[in-house]
């Protein structure tokens, strides 16, 4: 029988402990993970029942309308995941380091770390391989759980030449998972694998004891991930292939707001009900005063 870690009719706290044994292998359901950037966004993701909120660095591109993810600060992801924790929801929430929070020495990343779970995150995420090991031991020294983050990571677009498919050759393949098993061996209670044949993601799952979420890493991780403006169609730029569109909300949201600039227009809005009245007596006693003045 399979097992999920919460269900929307029953909503305990999901802790990292009880993610980092999360195994498809082992029974259980895959791991639901979406992002969030705010308290609406995060009270919507936890009415649905998601196991985990990423507070994620794509709040640069899909709220903040950068066109990557290295323009936004330590400050920038306190501020949201700050604003998802007010939400209080059961789901874990990930705060994720931005590009330079956890690149210069293991004191640093430490700090930096620390400043998300002060603002409400339960656990940190932060992208790369082998050479991460010292800022991850260090920030898990600390008690503060780690998510790793590899393939894809979009904080290296100058260094991949882009946003590129990672480990298609066979060295590369075999380089993510040596990445992926070191990751766990450094304490990363999870790992997120993004852009990876599914093949590759494959192996790399089953070499590890702890759970993967994929992110267009096909179906054969312990989870899956996706950006919430991708899933609901806020976002209206291309969208990768790995994107399932399960709404439109910007069609519907231009549906809307021109509506109510139409009815603005017309006078159709506000009616009546919509607006404060006098009573009677207040009416009177205002006509009385504008012909006495
Ligand atoms: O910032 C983000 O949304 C992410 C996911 C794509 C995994 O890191």
């Amino acid at each position: 029988m399979s097992s999920s870690l919460s269900t929307v009719t029953s909503r305990r706290p999901v802790t990292v402990p009880a993610v980092r044994s999360h195994k498809v292998r082992a029974g259980s359901d895959p791991l639901v993970m979406v992002t969030a950037y705010d308290a609406p966004g995060a009270r919507a993701a936890d009415a649905a029942g998601v196991d985990l909120i990423l507070v994620g660095d794509s709040v640069a591109m899909v709220v903040l309308g950068y066109d990557d993810t290295l323009s936004v600060t330590i400050d920038d992801m306190a501020h949201h995941t700050a604003a998802v924790a007010r939400a209080k929801p059961a789901a874990l929430i990930v705060g994720d380091l931005p590009w330079m929070s956890y690149h210069v020495s293991a004191a640093d990343s430490v700090r930096n770390a620390a400043t998300l779970i002060r603002a409400g995150a339960q656990c940190v995420k932060l992208e790369g391989g082998t050479k991460r090991i010292p800022m991850i031991e260090a920030i898990v020294d600390a008690e503060i759980p780690v998510m790793g983050h590899i393939g894809l990571t979009p904080q290296s677009m100058h260094a991949m030449g882009g946003f590129r498919v990672q480990g298609r050759e066979s060295e590369a393949a075999l380089q993510l998972v040596a990445d992926a098993k070191a990751l766990q061996h450094a304490g990363c209670f999870a790992i997120v694998i993004e852009g990876v044949p599914d093949e590759v993601s494959a192996m790399i799952t089953a070499a590890l004891d702890v759970p993967t979420i994929g992110i267009g890493a096909g179906p054969r991780c312990d989870g899956q991930v996706l950006v919430m403006h991708d899933l609901l169609g806020i976002e209206d730029r291309l969208a990768p292939k790995f994107v399932r569109r399960y709404a439109d909300l910007r069609s519907a949201s231009v549906e809307a707001i021109a509506a109510y600039a139409a009815d603005v227009r017309t006078g159709a809005f506000p009616s009546a009900d919509e607006s404060y009245h006098l009573t009677a007596d207040q009416a009177e006693a205002m006509a009385l005063y504008g012909s006495t003045s």
